[in-house]
């Protein structure tokens, strides 16, 4: 059957026969919302690059996540911007450490909102690399036992879900270890599996103060180019006992999501990372798009590819247009 009696026009005519038979959806209970915590009291310090998110103290990084969750928004990663740095980035696994003050805050303030606690060394070391340095190269393993004592600690400080986004080899094994051997065997693990080398990551380095202060992170992170090769990241992660598998960048990788879907029955994660964001926002405050309807795009796409669930900056813009009854 071909055209005239095929018109797949018929069932684009009216809004609620185009609602009956679309094939995806985007809730606010897909998003998760990233925030940047940092030491003080009343602090709110917009990043310049990401129009709309700030580097904030517990106390009002309370408030923006109860708005979030006010909005059916669940989760948040969280990001520190600690008060000392040093050459291993020890302060990430104090007990005093900015993300376990969040933390324990979030937990008692906010019950029911599931903390997510990123765990990597960028932000906390003074060289800006992911772990601990020998001549210029990033040691694995010794990052590695050091990516257990901060996951402990996150853990301890209350956070739901330890999410690892170093890309050293073997870290999700050693984490899920550490975690077990504290008692933490109840905390699922969500791994940065797929993490590119990408460009995109720049606003956020902004927004953490974590660029390297030489070279780049090409000899951790994976090289663009590979399809294959995220495959083998993500089933090792899997073997290593990983709960949730993420990919990121998000919009420029769908197609490793899309296969990654077809693989993997664990839920999966994608990463709308700051440069993605950052992009739409600098073209819509120059004129050139409508944030409000590339960002619903960009999310349904990212969810078409196969994400169940979404980080983003523009979470809380997407849950109050859902809630208006627009976008998808
Ligand atoms: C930490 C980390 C990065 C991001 C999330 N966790 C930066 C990096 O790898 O350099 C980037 C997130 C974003 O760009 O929004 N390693």
């Amino acid at each position: 059957m071909h055209f005239p009696s095929t018109r797949l026009r018929r069932l684009r005519r009216t809004p609620t026969l185009r609602r009956m038979v679309r094939e995806t959806h985007l809730t606010p209970a897909d998003l998760i919302l990233p925030l940047f915590v940092c030491p003080g009291e009343e602090v709110f310090q917009p990043v310049v690059s990401m129009p709309g998110v700030a580097r904030q103290s517990v106390d009002r990084l309370l408030v923006s996540a109860a708005e979030a969750h006010a909005l059916g928004v669940p989760a948040v990663m969280l990001f520190g911007i600690p008060e000392t740095k040093d050459a291993i980035g020890s302060n990430s696994w104090s007990d005093h450490g900015i993300v376990q003050q969040a933390l324990r805050a979030l937990s008692q303030e906010i019950p029911t909102l599931v903390t997510i606690a990123d765990v990597c060394f960028c932000e906390y070391t003074d060289h800006g690399h992911c772990g601990v340095l020998d001549g210029d190269t990033v040691d694995n393993d010794t990052t590695v036992a050091n990516l257990a004592l901060q996951a402990v600690s996150l853990a301890a400080a209350g956070a739901d879900i330890i999410a690892p986004s170093d890309m050293m080899d073997g870290r999700v094994g050693a984490i899920r270890d550490a975690l077990d051997e504290a008692g933490y065997e109840e905390i699922p693990i969500l791994s940065y599996a797929a993490k590119f080398a990408s460009a995109f990551y720049g606003p956020f380095r902004d927004a953490a103060d974590s660029s390297p202060s030489f070279g780049d992170r090409r000899s951790y992170q994976m090289d663009p180019a590979n399809r294959r090769e995220a495959r083998r990241e993500v089933e090792l992660d899997v073997l290593e006992g990983a709960d949730l598998l993420m990919v990121k960048p998000a919009l420029p990788y769908l197609d490793v999501l899309a296969d990654l879907r077809q693989r993997y029955d664990h839920p999966l994660v994608a990463y709308h990372v700051s440069g993605e964001w950052a992009m739409l926002r600098a073209a819509a405050a120059n004129g050139w798009i409508d944030y409000e309807r590339v960002l619903m795009e960009s999310l349904l796409s990212i969810r078409r590819a196969g994400a169940d669930l979404i980080l983003t900056y523009g979470a809380v813009d997407a849950a109050r247009l859902l809630a208006a009854g627009d976008g998808a």
